[in-house]
């Protein structure tokens, strides 16, 4: 069997890497110990999982990996047009365009309405079963922040966490491994609808953007070292770029 341990070990490697690669608009002392904080929690969190070896040579079992999408727990209007369907008779510029927005059109209480029944529906066990038959192994859930670290004066919405640990319990019982998916960080780390976010992308400007990241982050392997059996990867940040505000970042 594949260790997490490996897993958990690089993530915090990369995690490291991803607070010092953000320190330089920002105070030295006070990252250099939210760092550290969060790397302790993690090789806290490896050392529970035990010391097994990484059985590479012996597993030789291709990856035939699939995502289940940006749609399902960080919603993109080109993956379930028809949440967006609803704002359709307003003016083009009043149109939900990303999960912030739609989250702030309908406002928190009828936004958890529609966003957990888009959870308990949208991906299924038998989705699941189908892509095991067809061949697929490995799966990879997106994942907003806000799933984990959320403030009031935010529009989105959490809660997410149940709906992903069943989708975590149906891939322990049909073989499928899991990668979980950090897709967007605070502030956004692309200005793509992708990230929760449209715009410019404002994750690197400001310390507590990172501090939320590291948080989320460390969150995400507490779940993957509860299901070290059925987790075997965390993408700690999709797609990062500058695209949109090169002389901003
Ligand atoms: C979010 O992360 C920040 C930075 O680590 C932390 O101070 C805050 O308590 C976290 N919020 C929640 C809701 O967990």
């Amino acid at each position: 069997m594949r260790s997490p341990t490996f897993v958990v070990s690089a993530f915090s490697a990369l995690l490291l890497a991803l607070a010092v690669q953000a320190s330089p608009p920002l105070s030295a002392s006070s990252e250099a110990k939210s760092a550290l904080a969060v790397s302790t929690q993690i090789a806290a969190a490896s050392a529970a999982v035990g010391d097994t070896e990484l059985d590479s040579e012996s597993d030789t079992t291709p990856i035939r990996g699939a995502n289940i999408g940006g749609g399902v727990f960080l919603i993109e209007p080109f993956i379930k047009p028809s949440l967006f369907d609803q704002f359709l008779s307003r003016n083009k510029a009043d149109i939900p365009v990303d999960e912030w927005t739609f989250t702030a059109a309908l406002g928190k209480v009828e936004a958890k309405r529609q966003l957990e029944e888009h959870w308990d529906t949208f991906v299924t066990r038998d989705h699941l079963e189908a892509m095991a038959e067809s061949g697929i192994n490995w799966i990879r859930i997106p994942i907003g922040y806000w799933a984990f670290n959320l403030t009031d004066d935010e529009p989105y919405v959490d809660g997410q966490v149940p709906y992903i640990e069943r989708v975590l319990e149906w891939s322990r019982d049909i073989g499928l491994k899991v990668e979980l998916d950090l897709h967007g960080a605070p502030g956004s780390q692309n200005g793509y609808d992708n990230s929760g976010r449209r715009g410019v992308p404002e994750w690197l400007h400001s310390r507590i953007n990172v501090d939320r990241t590291l948080d989320a982050l460390a969150k995400m392997t507490k779940i993957a070292v509860d299901w070290s059996d059925v987790v075997y990867g965390i993408q700690i940040l999709n797609e990062p770029s500058r695209w949109n505000g090169v002389s901003n970042c």
